[in-house]
């Protein structure tokens, strides 16, 4: 079976990225990443790719007169390597419709919050600050707004007495790492679609993980 040829997108760390490549060193898993872009030079993230033997591309935002040009960049950088579907890990970059339009259902992200709650930055100060007892992490369909778009998957996280933002974020981090990879599997293998601004799922068990017990994730 081909596989399903992933683009992914970071600024920074690239955690989630090394998820990615680590879940396609598995012979079975039913996607490949064949670029990795970075709008910031020097991203830890570009050296996880260059040590996994994928391709890499530097595009640094500031070397554009607009986000649309920029976007136009990116775009281009996609459709030369063949992607299938862009992957955000970590992307600190709005995207404008020359971007987001042509990927409209092939392009995902994911944020550390149960979405619709807390988009944006400083995410789990916010869910601190709001005492919430649970927080999580979501995968979703990318549309022109900020952190909206059709949810893929999800993973619910207690807040534990006595979290900082590091501890929370760590243990969402922990997460994330867990449902991007299934995420991808299951658009790879046709089980979640993107149809008129919804995500449609073909079968049970929903793609959403509560603690560590979802034995599908
Ligand atoms: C993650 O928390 C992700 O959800 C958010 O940005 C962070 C990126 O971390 N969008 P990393 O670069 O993947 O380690």
């Amino acid at each position: 079976m081909a596989r399903l040829k992933l683009g992914v997108q970071i600024s920074g760390r690239g955690s989630n990225l090394q998820s990615l490549i680590d879940a396609c060193r598995d012979p079975g898993f039913p996607a490949e990443i064949v670029l990795a872009v970075s709008n910031v030079p020097g991203a830890q993230g570009l050296k996880r790719a260059e040590e996994a033997g994928i391709p890499t591309r530097v595009i640094p935002h500031k070397d554009f007169p607009s986000r649309e040009a920029f976007d136009a960049a990116l775009n281009e950088a996609h459709q030369n390597a063949g992607v299938d579907l862009v992957c955000n890990a970590g992307f600190m970059r709005l995207m404008t419709p020359v971007m987001v339009r042509p990927w409209l259902g092939r392009m995902i992200n994911i944020h550390p919050s149960l979405l619709p709650a807390f988009p944006g930055i400083h995410v789990h100060r916010q869910v601190l600050a709001a005492g919430c007892l649970f927080t999580g992490c979501t995968v979703h369909y990318m549309d022109e707004g900020m952190d909206t778009g059709a949810i893929i998957a999800q993973a619910a996280v207690p807040v534990l007495p006595g979290d900082t933002e590091d501890t929370l974020g760590g243990r969402v981090l922990s997460f994330e790492h867990k449902i991007y990879p299934f995420a991808v599997r299951r658009i790879a293998e046709g089980k979640v679609r993107y149809m008129e601004g919804k995500a449609v799922h073909e079968d049970a068990p929903l793609p959403a993980l509560a603690g560590l017990a979802n034995p599908a994730v």
